[in-house]
């Protein structure tokens, strides 16, 4: 696939793609390879919604991942796997290692009773293993279910069960940090409460003593020993899915976002390719855990396409000092590098001693996601870790959509801290104000929507099609509806202003605030609770939570410590509330709602303007939560 190289060609690109998308997109897809063409590039409309990408096409994303980089890249380095304990060696998979360990596992997939269509979940440590799985299942057509190692028993186990899952993969334990954790006891716990889970197949990691339970559950390298490594790829359709991932909205109850094989493919190595500018020897390293849509696209699926060496990382950037990803970044001599705000501005805090013992030379070009950059995390970056010579690359992008969507390309398009800056060819995203009018012009500032379909974006949440709907594509009827608030500014720049939803984006990680609430709520003394984001200076935004006891107990800090503990055991660590004030009520409308505008200043420390309380039912109760605040 040729990549942009210019700024007038990016131009050219962009505007072939809005007079012509299926043109374009026909032009981008030929460069793949394909069991059988499509019929036609797209057939869509955005009511029911009904997208369809490549029509008739029949392909398998894995033989473009791997089979035809065989011939000429078969020895070429596909993953470098770097754990969590620097004195542990290093691991490096050939794109020829990394086709047969595929081809392996998809056979002991297979032998298990795996078949295409089927749902298997992934909850596993950053391991290569990692990888392999979630390519051995689009192998054999299975729809892969990564969910995120750090997520409870009782998360893992909804997860399963929302997509009847019939295999689970795990692992006996993880290393994070300092910390050792028995993943195989949570997917114990978790499989108590589900019964569609046929097999369970564990990965030794950690060497811990673990339960296997008979007949359910195998230990991966046995498996192993029962296969042969040749595994035909599953000839998939363009719009057969290729995975779910679970993700937060504004309700209580995670969604499980659908892509299908095609168009996600084609999108995938469309934006690696063109926003990193990556070129053919690139050492490329995105620090995103797979458990996540970031590490999906852009440590397994966009770099594998575009035959690339990607960068795995088992532990965390503190670990074993603040200078593990500069350490990394020497030992391998990365060149492109992706990583998260939040992860930025906790390694600011180290000073800059820790970065200067490293050589970061071979740093082309940086990436930022997951949450909006601030200037002094922008500029810190730039200057520190960039030297004032590689292109920041700020992509806004979502679970949903599959792929980056606005963004610079590095060294080809301007860059602007703080700003996604222009939309990739193809996204055609627009502002529109509360009535749904899309707002024209520049220097303007609205709810972020896409007015026209592009390859990655969601096809449906997993057996709620009504929801993707309801969430997605009613509130402006004929948009892609993001949650993000946006402004554009005089020069048609992009710059995510935030969720306007009910969403809350903890280090990178989104959380229904809901979801959070329903947690807390668990515990047998909480009457009822509200929670709130405020401004965090190293997560971005913190978790407030407002809670409302039983009258029989008193607010006490034990009290608050068992209900992180509910949260951690509904949830997972991640959800665990920063702050949490005991109130006796909370500021409520006569019809009920909680006026959320009200908590969300007295959380940021601004109480000078609450705004209108007089609809309140109880206006005393907002003097009480500002006397209580912290
Ligand atoms: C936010 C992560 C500002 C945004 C890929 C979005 C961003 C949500 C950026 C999606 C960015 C992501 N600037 N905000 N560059 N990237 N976001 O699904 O609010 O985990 O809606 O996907 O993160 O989070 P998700």
């Amino acid at each position: 696939m040729k990549k942009i190289d210019s700024f007038s060609e990016y131009n050219r690109a962009y505007e072939h793609s809005v007079n012509d998308p299926e043109g374009f997109w026909e032009d981008v897809a030929s460069t793949f390879s394909w069991q059988s063409k499509w019929d036609k590039v797209l057939d869509w409309e955005f009511d029911t919604p009904n997208v369809n990408w490549f029509v008739n096409g029949k392909l398998n994303i894995t033989e473009n991942c791997l089979d035809r980089h065989l011939a000429d890249k078969g020895d070429k380095i596909a993953i470098i796997w770097e754990p969590n304990d620097p004195n542990e060696d290093a691991i490096s998979i050939t794109y020829n290692e990394l086709h047969q360990r595929v081809c392996e596992f998809a056979n002991v997939l297979l032998n298990n009773g795996a078949k295409k269509g089927d749902r298997i979940c992934l909850y596993m440590p950053m391991v290569p293993e990692l990888a392999i799985a979630t390519l051995a299942c689009a192998r054999i057509g299975a729809i892969h279910s990564v969910v995120f190692a750090g997520f409870s028993a009782k998360a893992l186990a909804d997860r399963i069960n929302d997509a009847d899952c019939n295999i689970l993969l795990t692992s006996d334990g993880l290393f994070r940090g300092t910390k050792q954790l028995c993943l195989k006891d949570i997917a114990d716990e978790a499989l108590q409460h589900c019964n569609t889970i046929n097999a369970c197949i564990v990965l030794q990691r950690t060497g811990q003593d673990v339960n296997m339970t008979n007949g359910r559950d195998l230990w991966w390298h046995d498996e192993l020993q029962k296969v042969n490594h040749h595994c035909d790829a599953q000839i998939m359709d363009s719009e057969d899915p290729l995975f779910v991932l679970y993700t937060s909205g504004s309700t209580g109850k995670p969604k499980g976002v659908q892509h299908h094989c095609g168009g996600y493919m084609v999108y995938a190595e469309y934006s690696f390719r063109n926003v990193f500018q990556y070129e053919e020897d690139d050492v490329y390293w995105c620090t995103a855990d797979i458990g996540w849509i970031t590490g999906h696209s852009y440590i397994i699926y966009g770099p594998l396409l575009s035959g690339a060496t990607t960068i795995m990382f088992e532990g965390v950037p503190t670990y074993p000092d603040a200078g593990r990803f500069w350490e990394i970044c020497e030992k391998h001599r990365v060149n492109i590098f992706y990583t998260a705000p939040t992860a930025i501005r906790a390694l600011q805090a180290y000073g800059t001693e820790v970065i200067e013992k490293y050589d970061l030379s071979s740093l082309k070009t940086l990436g930022s996601v997951g949450e909006p950059i601030n200037e002094e995390a922008w500029d810190w970056y730039y200057k520190n870790i960039g030297k004032e010579k590689c292109w920041i690359v700020d992509t806004w992008w979502q679970t949903e959509t599959g792929g980056i969507m606005i963004s610079p390309l590095a060294h080809i398009t301007k860059m602007k801290p703080t700003f996604a800056t222009l939309p990739l060819p193809g996204i055609q995203p627009c502002l529109v104000d509360t009535d749904g009018n899309e707002i024209q012009g520049n220097d303007v500032e609205g709810n972020l929507c896409v007015k026209f379909p592009w390859p990655s974006m969601i096809r449906t949440t997993y057996g709620d099609h009504e929801r993707c709907k309801q969430v997605y594509f009613s509130t402006y009827p004929g948009k892609y509806f993001t949650g993000d608030g946006c402004k554009r500014d005089q020069d048609g720049f992009y710059r995510i202003t935030g969720r306007v939803d009910d969403v809350i984006n903890v280090s990178g990680h989104r959380m229904g605030t809901a979801e959070v609430e329903n947690g807390i709520n668990e515990h047998v003394s909480v009457v009822e609770s509200a929670v709130v984001g405020y401004p965090h200076d190293i997560k971005g935004q913190g978790i407030y939570a407002y809670v409302i006891l039983d009258s029989s107990v008193d607010g006490s800090e034990d009290l608050k410590k068992e209900i992180l503990h509910t949260v951690t055991t509904e949830i997972g660590p991640i959800a665990k509330p920063d702050k949490i004030q005991f109130v006796s009520g909370l500021p409520k409308t006569r019809s009920g709602k909680i006026m959320r505008r009200i908590l969300r200043k007295v959380a940021e420390g601004d109480t000078s303007n609450l705004g209108d309380t007089s609809t309140l039912l109880d206006p005393n109760v907002v003097q009480e939560i500002i006397n209580g605040a912290q």
